[in-house]
């Protein structure tokens, strides 16, 4: 079996649009991939709780408990391993990983990021997007390499930016292209690695 290993900070939408996807689509059947854990740096993110009640593996990795980023990231990289994952799968993941981290999976880890890259890397894109004027936004999928928010692309999706439009309106109109194009970019992945 295939193991996907999910890592969140917060709301864990993607995560869980990615689980009902898994089951829906039969990834177990089509591709001998499960979600084998969702492991979350914050103790109180919602998504743990949706996670736990489709029957998968929680941990939870308090960042604040490490001196170092490395610190954090080699406790990160045991709870990972403990799963043997063939993909590892950064959904609302808000810690920059070490470049050994991101070594260690390299080829196998993947980001989600709400803008179409290389336009708007880091925070607060849909604002940055709607003052510089940006008639469309939307989200990449892409491979992480050691660089914040490049690596090659997998997959994206456009949405248009209205005239009114808010960074709390386009951010709900973009997450919900999030939820659709992430897990068929995993799906992808699973049926090319076969
Ligand atoms: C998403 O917009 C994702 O692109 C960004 O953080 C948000 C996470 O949302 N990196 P959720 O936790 O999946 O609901």
């Amino acid at each position: 079996m295939k193991n996907i290993v999910i890592l969140i900070s917060g709301s864990g939408s993607n995560m869980a649009a990615i689980v009902h996807a898994a089951a829906r689509e039969r990834w177990a059947q089509r591709f001998g991939a499960r979600v084998a854990a969702v492991i979350s740096n914050k103790a109180g993110a919602p998504g743990l709780a949706l996670a736990q009640a489709q029957g998968i593996a929680t941990a939870v990795i308090p960042h604040q408990d490490f001196a170092t980023r490395e610190a954090f990231d080699a406790a990160l990289a045991d709870a990972v391993d403990a799963h043997a994952p063939a993909l590892v799968v950064l959904a609302g993941f808000m810690r920059i990983l070490t470049p050994g981290f991101v070594a260690r999976y390299e080829g196998r880890l993947i980001n989600i990021h709400p803008s179409l890259l290389p336009a708007f890397p880091g925070l607060h894109t849909h604002r940055r997007a709607i003052e510089a004027g940006c008639r469309v936004a939307g989200v990449t999928v892409h491979q992480v390499t050691v660089e914040l928010d490049h690596g090659p692309i997998l997959a994206q999706a456009v949405v248009p930016v209205l005239p009114d439009d808010t960074p709390e309106t386009l951010s709900a109109r973009v997450l919900a292209q999030e939820h659709r194009v992430y897990p068929q970019a995993i799906a992808d992945w699973l049926y090319e690695t076969k």
